[in-house]
């Protein structure tokens, strides 16, 4: 069945929404995005989401035609017209079209609005019982990795590589330091049971679900430190998992083939991942 997207003030059938070659997103990677999760119809972590774009627009210059508000309002539109019970909604924003492939753009170009849902199973996510094998690779990004920008290629080619040396994903390193997942923030968990995960900067994305898990983690006197770690460090720790909006808690069971702990899914992993999903359920909009 065909979804209903959105493309610039418009909702139409998927085969219908259409955009230039000359689009600077098509071009250039030149534009955000941002996914919400959905459960049960209702959006998880929404104005944690729309608060990240709005910080990704202003360090690129971009301009949001529409308000959070209007946005939101899409969004509601969009699980409604597509019967959305479960899964996620794709947003996205590009400087937009000026007719042309040229490096630079007027400050007055159109930006062009895209939003589509995906269906798919978040809380009963066969990962949850067996946990993720992650391989560690080189992280060849660059340094702004704290904008949510479409450039992905990088995590594109990881993740097939990983899928070629049977792995689900990859830790990205930097330096000897764990930096994130692929698509994903990345923790362990130390024999004192404390959950350790890099500090904010530059260097990743600030996730918005790594953001609730850190107000949850206190909430329910879980011990959590932001701090560097290495590789090493992971491999020796009794846990490991990784956050984000498409998977919410996934168990890391083995790092570079080396089992994590006993190798199977953490306690800890699996009490936040519950947890989070109680709590979401509870505030979603
Ligand atoms: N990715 N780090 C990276 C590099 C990510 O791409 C993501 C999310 C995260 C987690 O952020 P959040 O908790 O806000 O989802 C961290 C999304 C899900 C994606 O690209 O599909």
């Amino acid at each position: 069945m065909e979804r209903t997207v959105y493309l610039n003030g418009e909702y139409v059938a998927e085969s219908k929404a259409h955009i230039s070659i000359f689009d600077r997103g098509f071009l250039f990677a030149d534009a955000v995005y941002e996914v919400t999760a959905v459960l049960n119809g209702k959006l998880i972590d929404n104005a944690g989401h729309l608060a990240r774009l709005e910080r990704s627009c202003k360090e690129l210059g971009l301009k949001l035609p529409v308000t959070g508000e209007e946005l939101t309002g899409i969004q509601k539109a969009l699980i409604e017209k597509n019967n959305l019970v479960e899964g996620g909604i794709y947003l996205q924003l590009t400087r937009g079209d000026e007719g042309d492939r040229d490096f630079s753009y007027s400050e007055d170009i159109k930006p062009t609005l895209v939003l589509f849902t995906q269906s798919r199973s978040l809380i009963d996510s066969p990962k949850k019982d067996t946990g993720i094998r992650v391989i560690s690779i080189d992280d060849i990004r660059w340094r702004r990795r704290d904008i949510k920008t479409t450039q992905l290629l990088p995590a594109c080619l990881a993740k097939h590589m990983a899928h070629a040396a049977n792995a689900d994903d990859v830790w990205l390193i930097e330096n000897g330091l764990v930096t994130e997942g692929g698509s994903s923030n990345a923790y362990i968990v130390t024999d004192d049971n404390t959950i350790v995960t890099r500090p904010l900067s530059n260097d990743i994305l600030h996730g918005i679900t790594r953001a609730s898990l850190m107000k949850l983690a206190d909430d329910f006197d879980f011990k959590i430190e932001e701090r560097h770690f290495t590789i090493e460090e992971a491999y020796a720790a009794k846990e490991a998992f990784i956050s984000s909006a498409t998977t919410f808690v996934w168990p890391v069971v083995a790092i570079d083939d080396k089992p994590i702990g006993n190798g199977k899914p953490g306690e800890v992993a699996l009490k936040l991942r519950e947890v989070y999903i109680n709590t979401a359920l509870e505030m979603a909009e």
